[in-house]
């Protein structure tokens, strides 16, 4: 090739080299590098698919893939320097592969297109992307599983508008995200069963010439399915999109867990607090300890929906079949797999370490009126009052216990009477009592203590169908 040529691996028509403003945008190595396993993966199983049809001869295919482990090496142990003139991971192993091997390195390309190349190693890297991260969402559950089993006798408010609503046991606010987060693991399972896709052998856009054994290919791959149109296969990012959902999903509920962690920790509330191991002081005020760690974890949230919306508009109106503009998605997908991987760590070990207060939150509870309802339910079924007078007198004694800054708890028995003969009978501290209101909650799913030992259990089966399912 002449100097003044192009000197790209597909520069055969050009006849100048390529413009350095190209070769900046165009470049993808610097964050595609991450797909090198699945692309050498994906290599040698379209290296045993040009063996069975006559493309290579046995010492081609052996060279191949002496070659390509080689490479895997190199660049495992950072020995492969990366040149953006050689655009990509693809291009990179291609070439280094011809110098190690020499002509049966260029034999490789045959019969495919950088577009199913690339659709493939995506494919392969999201299915072990999702093995990763359900493994760390298991052993999230499995802190929470334990952190609830040890909190079902703590009694905490649960909110509505965040005004103090009603008495929940502990177990029972933290199983509510136990099975948020089930969900999560369910969401990714469910990306597997659209993402594990043979498309190789779908070429640029229209197949190949070649006689592709797409389901040696399949089984080399163990992804058994076979694309059905290779426009589609080489077009379509729906199964990436689903992926960034569910991980968007994901760290939307760590953001609302987040939030909490940080209301529930400040002085006001006091409800928790965090280890100084996983919060920062302040350089200038001494009495700080921040929860920074919860903090930063609800900022990421929005990184990661960013990403989903970044994949969203890039495929919105893309006409068919592959487009260049296609080629940042893997940056939406290697920041969301990161930014979830450390969320999930960060939110196991606030959960693992966080200490309750049990005092405080009872607390609230009293000077919440938590059990108003209850009260006003045991004028209902004990005393036969119907249920809209029943709010009205219960109502009516809150009115009087705020404007003399007390609580259903110490308010006075001659008060009480004054609204209502009922408020004195002797059943009245059993009818505002805390445990009693989460007790009567007795409905599956509720906070009942026999509930939450119905739910522990539950939780403890799902999770270990889920650990079954990844072993
Ligand atoms: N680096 C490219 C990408 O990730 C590979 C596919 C290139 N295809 C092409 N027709 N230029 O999208």
């Amino acid at each position: 090739m002449s100097s003044e040529k192009s000197t790209k691996l597909w520069g055969g028509r050009f006849e100048s080299p390529a413009s350095s403003i190209l070769e900046k945008i165009g470049e993808s190595i610097s964050f595609d590098y991450k797909l090198y396993k699945q692309d050498i993966r994906g290599s040698k199983a379209h290296a045993r698919n040009l063996l069975k049809i006559g493309i290579l001869s046995q010492d081609e295919f052996d060279s191949i893939l002496e070659g390509l482990s080689r490479i895997e090496v190199e660049i495992s142990e950072g020995k492969m320097k990366f040149q953006p003139e050689l655009e990509d991971i693809h291009m990179h192993i291609e070439s280094r592969l011809t110098e190690l091997i020499g002509n049966a390195g260029k034999r490789l390309h045959t019969g495919r297109s950088r577009n199913d190349q690339v659709g493939q190693d995506v494919r392969l890297y999201l299915r072990d992307s999702i093995e990763l991260i359900q493994k760390e969402l298991i052993s999230l559950l499995e802190v929470i599983l334990d952190k609830a089993s040890g909190s079902v006798d703590m009694v905490m408010p649960g909110y509505t508008h965040l005004q103090v609503a009603q008495p929940i046991r502990v177990s029972h606010y933290l199983l509510s995200y136990f099975w948020a987060f089930s969900r999560d693991f369910e969401t990714f399972q469910n990306v597997r069963n659209h993402n594990d896709l043979t498309v190789l052998g779908s070429g640029a856009l229209a197949g190949v010439n070649y006689a592709t054994d797409r389901n040696l290919i399949a089984e080399e791959l163990n992804f058994p399915k076979l694309s059905k149109n290779s426009i589609d296969a080489v077009s379509s990012r729906d199964h990436l999109l689903q992926y960034l959902y569910a991980c968007t999903q994901t760290m939307i509920h760590f953001s609302r867990i987040c939030e909490e962690i940080i209301i529930f920790s400040t002085v006001e509330f006091s409800f928790l607090t965090l280890p100084d191991s996983l919060t920062t002081g302040s350089s200038i005020m001494p009495q700080k300890k921040n929860p920074d760690l919860a903090e930063l974890i609800r900022g990421k949230s929005a990184r990661v929906q960013s990403s989903l919306n970044h994949v969203i508009g890039m495929v919105k109106g893309l006409p068919l079949a592959y487009n260049r503009d296609l080629q940042e998605d893997k940056i939406a997908l290697f920041d969301a797999e990161e930014q979830v991987l450390l969320s999930i760590e960060g939110v196991r070990e606030m959960i693992r370490g966080m200490k309750f207060r049990p005092e405080n939150m009872e607390n609230s509870l009293r000077k919440g009126f938590a059990t108003a309802t209850d009260l006003a339910d045991w004028l209902v079924s004990e005393k036969k009052v119907p249920f809209r007078e029943a709010h009205e007198l219960v109502g009516r004694l809150v009115g009087v216990c705020t404007s003399s800054g007390k609580t259903l708890f110490d308010i006075e028995p001659e008060k009480r009477k004054d609204i209502s003969e009922f408020f004195i009978d002797n059943k009245y501290e059993a009818a505002i009592s805390l445990s009693n209101s989460t007790d009567k909650k007795n409905v599956p799913g509720g906070t009942a203590r026999i509930r939450q030992i119905e739910q522990i259990d539950e939780a403890k089966s799902f999770l270990n169908s889920a650990r079954q399912s990844k072993s």
